[in-house]
Formats: C-alpha cells, sequence, structure tokens
C-alpha cells in the first residue's frame, strides 16, 4: 500500500469538501492512489465534528484515496502527520511537531490538519489534509488567529505555490507510507510536542510520555500509566 500515489487527479475550483468527493470517488471505484484537491471548500471537515476553513487559493486542501490496507496501516494518521512535517521542511526553513495524534505545529500554532475517513472494513480510507500555504494573519478568523499559522506566516517571506506544496507532500507521504512502521514511529516521537506537559480529557489528567507502537497516547495520572486511543478520546 504504497506507490502510484496522486494519480488518477481530480482538482475543483470550489467543491463542498475534497474528503467528501474522494469518498464517492472510492465508492464508485476510483483506484488507490487517487487524488482530489481544491482551490475552495464549502464544507471542509476536521476532527471531531468540526469544520476546516481556509481562504480560497491560500492552503492545500487535498484528500487521498488508500486502498487495500491492513492491520500494520493502524498508524495511518500518525504517518500521514511525519509526512506532512518533512513535506513543509523541505519547502520552508521551519521546523514542525506534532500534537498528539497529527496536527502539524510551528513553534506552538498549528499548520496543517489531518482527517481520516473511510471504511476500514472494506480495505480503504481516504487521508485528508488541510496546510495552510499563503494564508496571512489578517486572513485567519478571529478565533484561531493566536493557534493557527501558515508557512508564509511562519517564515515571514513567500510562501511556495499550493500546487508545488502538494507535489511535496504526496512524495513524502509516498515514501512514508512505504517505510518501515519503526522508523515512521521514531520520527514521529522525535517531533512529540506534548511529551512532558500537562494533558486533560473528560475523565482525568497528567503528563504525556509519548505513544505506543498502535499510536495511542500514554499519560502518567497519579493512578498510573494510562493509553488513550484518538478515535475515543478528546484531549481539552
Ligand atoms: C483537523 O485538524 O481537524 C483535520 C482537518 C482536515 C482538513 C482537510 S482539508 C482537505 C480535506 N477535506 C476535508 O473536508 N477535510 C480535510
Amino acid at each position: 500500500m504504497s506507490g502510484g500515489l496522486g494519480r488518477p487527479r481530480v482538482h475543483h475550483r470550489l467543491t463542498d469538501s475534497t474528503n467528501e468527493r474522494a469518498k464517492a470517488l472510492a465508492e464508485a471505484g476510483a483506484p488507490h492512489g487517487t487524488l482530489v484537491t481544491a482551490d475552495e471548500q464549502t464544507a471542509g471537515r476536521g476532527r471531531q465534528g468540526r469544520s476546516w476553513v481556509a481562504p480560497a487559493g491560500r492552503a492545500v486542501l487535498m484528500s487521498v484515496l488508500l486502498r487495500d490496507l491492513d492491520e500494520g496501516d493502524a498508524a495511518l494518521p500518525l504517518t500521514a502527520a511525519v509526512a506532512v512535517c518533512e513535506a513543509c521542511e523541505a519547502v520552508a526553513d521551519i521546523r514542525c511537531a506534532i500534537k498528539w495524534p497529527n496536527d502539524v505545529w510551528v513553534e506552538g500554532r498549528k499548520l496543517a490538519g489531518i482527517l481520516v475517513e473511510g471504511r476500514p472494513q472494506d480495505g480503504w480510507a481516504v487521508l485528508g489534509i488541510g496546510l495552510n500555504v499563503g494564508t496571512t494573519a489578517d486572513e485567519l478568523p478571529d478565533e484561531l488567529r493566536g493557534t493557527a499559522t501558515s508557512l508564509a506566516i511562519a517564515t515571514g517571506g513567500e510562501a511556495p505555490s499550493t500546487a508545488d506544496v502538494v507535489d511535496v507532500v504526496v512524495g513524502q507521504l509516498a515514501r512514508r507510507l512505504a517505510d518501515e512502521p519503526a522508523a515512521v514511529l521514531g520520527s514521529w516521537r522525535r517531533r512529540d510536542a506534548l511529551r512532558g506537559r500537562t494533558v486533560r480529557w473528560t475523565g482525568g489528567e497528567g503528563a504525556a510520555a509519548g505513544i505506543t507502537g498502535d499510536g495511542e497516547l500514554l499519560v502518567e495520572t497519579a493512578d498510573g500509566v494510562v493509553e488513550l486511543s484518538a478515535g475515543e478520546v478528546h484531549l481539552l
């Protein structure tokens, strides 16, 4: 489950959600690697029911269809985060970290988010990536101004084109999906933004202490170490 990412490619000037379009293509039989991109979305989706908003033409909005998944692909969201970090560092002079499970951060602000959706029981998933490229501080919604960033904001310079960033992300994804899981996990752990920090969720709090091989967050609490699953736990 690695090669041939990015073809065929469908680009929308405007669509509801590239994840939604990629899921429809998956159900219609599109092949592994199909890439859907957009300049703008009217109903971009984020994790945990949130929306994803980006000004037209300023962000990478992309979804890749992955087929023939197996249990070895359980860490797909983590692999994607590593690939997005590496792609960003290849196109801009920045250093990225990952906030569990897969938010890409630069200097404590969110640069990119990842939403994996699909039908694992049917062996496919859609990997959606939203990455702020040319967005200026003025263009960020008020409620995100203190917590979000873009390549342009983080570097203080001219951002690369979204098309170039898509190409680099796809290439890095293909490399990391073909990589040994242990190597990917090692890279994720070196970028762990939460390690040692206090985390809270409905039901507890403690000090983040890394991740398991399956990508669960380890937290040291007063009652011992607990493992949190990204599908079930929402950090506060
Ligand atoms: C998150 O951090 O909450 C995940 C955000 C994922 C947003 C991307 S934008 C492209 C793709 N299409 C969507 O509707 N969502 C993902």
